[in-house]
């Protein structure tokens, strides 16, 4: 089938099923043009708890439609790839986060959104690189807190406030992999462009950024200043939006280690595609389901987090 008629048949399936398609900034190109909402993960969280439609079409990986089918149980979710998974959320098993919960009873658990349900049911809150810094200073000064498990962006928070959370070794493979010699050697080419990181990098990037903030907050970022070129060290699907809301400006893909690959992209969610999107909408599977004991423990952590950022206007 052609694009067109891809693109043409995928939104007479979505309307005749009631359905809502949601993005993240990570999708291709023609995912997010056809999306009905395109955005970070808190973003996702906000629009699943409050769709009407009857079906979700989660365009993005596996802990993001679970995260939506945990909010809205009574819906049916959908990911037109049941394989694309993170690197983050299979860094941390359930089994071992929950021995290291254990042997830490006095501890509060601040879990990343980028975990399976399974540790999202051992934990107390659950953050996204937008809200993690709020609701880490929304906890008294002396509260002892395990993080997990993105260290890079553990560590980050803990020079933001000054916290010494207990921290889980768990890293994204995308943002692990950018080169600090090759951005110093870009920063000098252009030297007025601004670098732009997501908290997930390490902190040796973090540390010579000009802006670190999570895919909504780069985007914002790059859109409300007048410099006109940028750097941007996260997953490079998120230039698509950045260059359509900002077509007078240069925004430059910061390179990965090995110049040889696209390591600058994250496989699982390129393994969504347009035609799978298509499929999923008519076939109605592959079909994201929760047991309903992990269910009823994870959505308290989600939920908390979904009224702390309400709170602070996030
Ligand atoms: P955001 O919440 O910033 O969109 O990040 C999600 C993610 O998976 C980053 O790798
Ligand atoms: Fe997970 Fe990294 Fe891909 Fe984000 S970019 S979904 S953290 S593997």
């Amino acid at each position: 089938m052609t694009k067109e008629k891809l693109i043409e048949q995928i939104n007479v399936l979505k309307k005749n099923k009631n359905a809502i398609i949601l993005a993240h900034y990570y999708q291709e190109s023609d995912i997010q043009d056809i999306a009905d909402f395109v955005g970070d993960s808190l973003a996702l969280a906000q629009w699943a708890a409050k769709t009407t439609a009857d079906i979700i079409v989660l365009c993005g990986v596996h802990f993001m439609g679970e995260t939506a089918k945990i909010l809205s149980p009574d819906k049916r979710v959908f990911i037109p790839d049941m394989k694309a998974g993170c690197s983050l959320a299979e860094s941390c098993p359930a089994d071992e986060f929950g021995a290291f919960v254990h042997a830490h009873p006095d501890h509060t658990v601040i879990s990343y959104v980028n975990t399976t349900a399974a540790v999202k049911a051992l934990t107390d809150i659950v953050v996204t690189s937008t809200n993690a810094k709020v609701i880490v200073e929304s906890l008294p000064e002396d509260e002892k807190i395990i993080f997990g498990p993105d260290k890079n962006l553990g560590d980050y928070i803990n020079k933001l406030t000054g916290r010494d959370m207990l921290l889980w070794d768990g890293v994204c493979h995308v943002h692990e992999q950018f080169s600090l010699e090759r951005i110093l050697e870009l920063k000098k080419e252009y030297p007025s462009a601004l670098l732009l990181a997501h908290p997930e990098c390490p902190g040796y990037l973090l540390q010579i950024a000009d802006h670190v903030g999570s895919t909504s907050s780069i985007l914002k970022f790059a859109t409300q200043s007048d410099n006109r070129q940028f750097i941007v060290a996260t997953e490079a699907g998120i230039l698509h939006q950045m260059q359509r809301e900002n077509p007078d400006k240069e925004f430059i893909p910061a390179p990965p280690e090995d110049s040889t690959c696209a390591c600058n992209e994250c496989f699982y969610m390129k393994m969504n595609t347009l035609e799978k999107l298509y499929l999923c909408l008519k076939n109605e599977r592959p079909e994201i389901f929760v047991d309903e004991e992990t269910r009823i423990k994870a959505v308290k952590p989600i939920e908390r987090m979904l009224e702390l950022s309400s709170k602070h206007g996030l």
